[in-house]
């Protein structure tokens, strides 16, 4: 297993695991990592993971430089690692949105978490990140994003999921690969606030989408959330039977 190292933006890096084992044509798994006067990971990665993504992210800098963890939902591929990781950089301290912190961190985390309210910004040192608390937006309850400020890079988890081994960053189209994947997996809890939240995020204009799972996208991002947003106002209808 290998954990390939790309700079998606300035001192914003992608760790990308593939495995070609998931699903139907493989599947990447991808942290990222923002080099700032107090570092930020997002995402742990699986525990299975963690040698190969631990040994990408010593290349950039030295693990106990790490001062913040962070991830979007409680699942094995956000959060699974987080007990390695804290034990590796003992100065890091794991962050998460208020309801994150309550349901799970503060009962499961090794180390006390901090709560970010929705909205409330981390200064890095060179980096400012944002956290956004979207409830069940890609799913559960305590899913939150962060957007990076000085980058406009939104780490936006389960959103535009899809699936192989595609560039690590594209201009092109990533909406099509994700609206196939949604229909072939139906990951997301849609309800009627899944396309407000996503139009929410469309506000922001970010610069970059750092995806979980397949390439992040560079270019013109707010188009692309506001067509997924409507992608999920039409599944919703389609879901919904007529009264
Ligand atoms: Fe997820
Ligand atoms: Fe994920």
């Amino acid at each position: 297993m290998e954990t390939r190292l790309d700079e998606i933006a300035e001192r914003i890096y992608r760790l990308s695991t593939f495995l070609p084992t998931v699903g139907p044509s493989g599947f990447t798994f991808n942290q990222f990592l923002v080099d700032a006067d107090e570092p930020l990971l997002f995402h742990c990665g699986q525990r299975a993971l963690f040698p190969a993504v631990s040994q990408a992210v010593a290349r950039v800098m030295d693990l106990r430089r790490l001062r913040w963890i962070s991830f979007s939902h409680v699942e094995a591929d956000e959060c699974g690692a987080l007990a390695e990781w804290l034990a590796a950089a003992p100065s890091a301290t794991v962050t998460h949105g208020a309801i994150g912190c309550a349901i799970w961190l503060n009962d499961q985390a090794p180390r006390p978490p901090r709560a970010l309210a929705n909205g409330e910004v981390l200064d890095l040192g060179g980096r400012r990140v944002r956290r956004l608390d979207t409830p069940h937006v890609p799913h559960c309850w305590d899913a939150g994003l962060l957007h990076e400020e000085t980058t406009g890079t939104l780490f936006c988890s389960d959103l535009f999921t899809h699936v192989g081994d595609p560039p690590a960053l594209t201009d092109g189209d990533i909406l099509g690969p994700a609206m196939a994947a949604e229909q072939q997996f139906g990951y997301t809890a849609v309800t009627p606030a899944t396309g407000d939240t996503i139009r929410r995020l469309a506000k922001l204009a970010p610069r970059t989408l750092a995806v979980m799972h397949g390439s992040s996208f560079t270019g013109a991002a707010a188009p692309m959330l506001e067509a997924l947003a409507n992608f999920y106002d039409d599944l919703l209808q389609k879901m919904t039977p007529p009264r």
